[in-house]
């Protein structure tokens, strides 16, 4: 399967294609606060940070960001149009993170995690920058965990598509806690507002920037959206239904001193 090219024409519509409301912003915002540390302000690092759609959000949340991104495309989309005094952005992967040992006190990685090649790599790397007592947010599917998205049903093999992106949870807690991580807790779930309606979702899903959907074949693509035009032209104002989210939390333990 190929991988998606984020120098090619997705980052023009990358934006648009995964917009956010102000609502879900809002949400992600209350779930990582959760579970990161309570004094501000915090080192924070996005990893994967694409255009920069959650890096002014935590600037403005939690404080400095560096955002890491290895797509030229998306970085200079990002320094363009999320533009933040406190975000800088910068070229980088997980595999190789241009940050100091211990640096920053939480990594975000939204829906960048499948995308690295070498996890075991990334997650050592993750391991190093984070200090001690920080927090991985990583934002991810499972492949046994797939939500039922009502949208991707219309798309001739969306399902599988999508699964096969992804590993199982317990095999993405294990590379984890191979690099030093624990989870703290692990697993929750984020409720989503149901803000959206179904031609909002309609319009973002046509620009296809969504992995899944580059992924699939020419004619599943071009299939799955006349089927699902059809049925969004029947009610375009229905609010679509709320959606609960994975999000995997880890962290960094704090050093106990040695006991003789
Ligand atoms: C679906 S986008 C998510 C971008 C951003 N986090 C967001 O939520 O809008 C996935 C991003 O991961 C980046 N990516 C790909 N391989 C990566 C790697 N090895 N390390 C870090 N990021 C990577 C891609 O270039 C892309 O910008």
């Amino acid at each position: 399967m190929s991988k998606t090219d984020y120098d090619g024409p997705i980052h023009h519509d990358y934006a648009r294609g995964r917009a956010l409301k102000a609502e879900q912003y809002a949400a992600w915002a209350d779930a990582f606060a959760q579970h990161l540390p309570r004094r501000r302000p915090l080192d924070g690092l996005d990893l994967g940070s694409g255009t920069g759609r959650f890096s002014p959000l935590l600037a403005d949340t939690f404080g400095p960001v560096v955002g890491v991104e290895p797509s030229a495309g998306m970085r200079e989309t990002a320094e363009r149009s999320s533009a933040h005094e406190d975000v800088r952005y910068v070229p980088g992967c997980a595999e190789e993170i241009p940050l100091e040992d211990d640096s920053v006190d939480y990594c975000l990685m939204f829906l960048a995690w499948h995308h690295v090649a070498d996890p075991e790599r990334g997650a050592a790397e993750i391991a190093r920058v984070l200090r001690p007592g920080g927090v991985l947010l990583c934002r991810a599917q499972f492949s046994d965990l797939m939500p039922d998205l009502w949208w991707l049903r219309h798309f001739p093999h969306g399902d599988e598509v999508d699964a096969a992106m992804y590993r199982p949870l317990s095999e993405e807690i294990d590379i984890f806690s191979g690099s030093g991580l624990v989870p703290s807790p692990g697993l929750v779930r984020v409720e989503m507002p149901p803000v959206e309606t179904k031609g909002d979702v309609f319009e973002r899903l046509r620009l296809r920037t969504l992995s899944t959907l580059v992924r699939m074949p020419e004619e599943d693509f071009a299939a799955g959206i006349a089927a699902l035009e059809v049925e969004v032209a029947k009610e375009p104002e229905a609010i679509v239904p709320p959606e609960t989210i994975t999000l995997l939390v880890m962290s960094k333990p704090e050093e106990t001193s040695a006991q003789s």
